[in-house]
């Protein structure tokens, strides 16, 4: 194995240098000898020397995800890093900044070696996109795959995060959904996905009636099989356009309206008014900014509501969770009164 003989002093100085040059080969031990320290290398660098030295490669079990990378990156790349992945099952999905490009297979590698459970790491490509909210991914270690099996309040889901939108980040919000259904209840779950919202609601309210549309057919395609896995039998998947939909066949059918589609649900207000009962519940989520959040909700929901012909009340708003810098998700519980004279 190829060494650079750097004299002590600048060993910590010029394996970061070597780092970030792409120089530094990860793995090996750092050896010290005699006023110098051998730093495993790829190739010469600046006038120091390189020397040949037997070293057996370490395999890399580290027990957190940046003492794994703390060898291959600089603490400034490790920061931009950690925190930028999301796990789905046995897939993790992260962003890895152009800078690192060059790296993003020991990334990977490392990521697998961190957590067990792991067997593919995906790269974002770009941010979610289209009317059906998809985000292109590509393996960088690991399996080559992007479907996995996730278990979220003991339901099972399959997911192709390459064909659909899924997010682990709304479990919390699910949950609280969930524990406010009341028996018998009927929902309309639009903008369904593969199924979250209805089958966590399933899970524990058997006696419910669930109505869950999507657009896109490849969503709809793993609901069924999701409803099928989990004997959600009260859940019904609809393939097509929520507006029509609801239009065609579900006004004045709910207690309960589901709208997670927080880039423009508010077009769709109209509809989940119309889906509501008298007294109904709709559950609007919709990106807003940090300065006054649920003013800028309530001001969508208010003219949506006027042209309409509905009077709604808010009966509970929070903030979901940080979109970006200057944007939260927040959803507001809103009570739909009809016949208003
Ligand atoms: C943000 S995702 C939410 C998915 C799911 N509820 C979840 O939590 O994983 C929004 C979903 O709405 C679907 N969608 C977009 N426009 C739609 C429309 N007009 N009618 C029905 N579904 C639509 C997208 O395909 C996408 O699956």
């Amino acid at each position: 194995m190829l060494f650079l003989k750097v004299p002590r002093a600048q060993g910590e100085k010029t394996r970061r240098e070597l780092i970030q040059k792409g120089l530094f080969v990860a793995g090996y031990p750092i050896l010290g000898e005699e006023g110098v320290v051998l730093l495993p290398v790829s190739g010469p660098f600046g006038e120091f020397e390189t020397v040949e030295r037997d070293a057996e490669k370490r395999p890399i079990h580290h027990d957190r995800l940046k003492d794994a990378l703390t060898e291959l990156l600089t603490p400034a790349e490790l920061e931009t890093l950690i925190g930028s992945f999301d796990i789905i099952g046995d897939i993790a999905i992260i962003e890895i900044p152009d800078a690192l490009e060059s790296r993003e297979k020991e990334i990977g590698d490392a990521l697998l070696s961190v957590h067990k459970n792991l067997k593919t790491v995906l790269k974002k490509l770009g941010p979610m996109e289209g009317e059906f909210r998809v985000r292109r991914v590509r393996p960088i270690a690991g399996e080559d795959r992007t479907t996995t099996l996730y278990r979220e309040s003991g339901v099972l889901m399959e997911v192709d995060v390459a064909k659909v939108y899924f997010s682990v980040r709304l479990a919390h919000e699910r949950t609280r959904i969930a524990e406010l259904v009341k028996p018998g209840e009927r929902i309309l779950a639009l903008f369904a996905g593969i199924g979250p919202f209805p089958l966590v609601i399933s899970k524990t309210h058997k006696d419910a009636e669930i109505i869950a549309i999507e657009l896109n057919p490849d969503a709809v395609a793993f609901m069924e099989k999701n409803i099928a896995r989990n004997k959600a039998n009260n859940v019904k998947a609809v393939l097509g356009d929520a507006r029509k939909v609801v239009m065609a066949g579900y006004q004045n059918y709910a207690d309960r309206v589901l709208m997670p589609l927080p880039k423009g649900a508010h077009d769709f207000l109209d509809a989940a008014y119309a889906g509501a009962k008298d007294g109904g519940m709709v559950h609007f989520y919709t990106f807003a900014g940090m300065q006054d959040p649920f003013r800028e909700a309530l001001g969508k929901a208010e003219s949506a509501a006027q042209a309409s012909g509905v009077r709604i009340e808010v009966a509970s708003q929070r903030i979901v969770r940080p979109y970006s810098p200057l944007t939260v998700q927040v959803v507001l519980d809103l009570i739909v009164r009809k016949n208003v004279t």
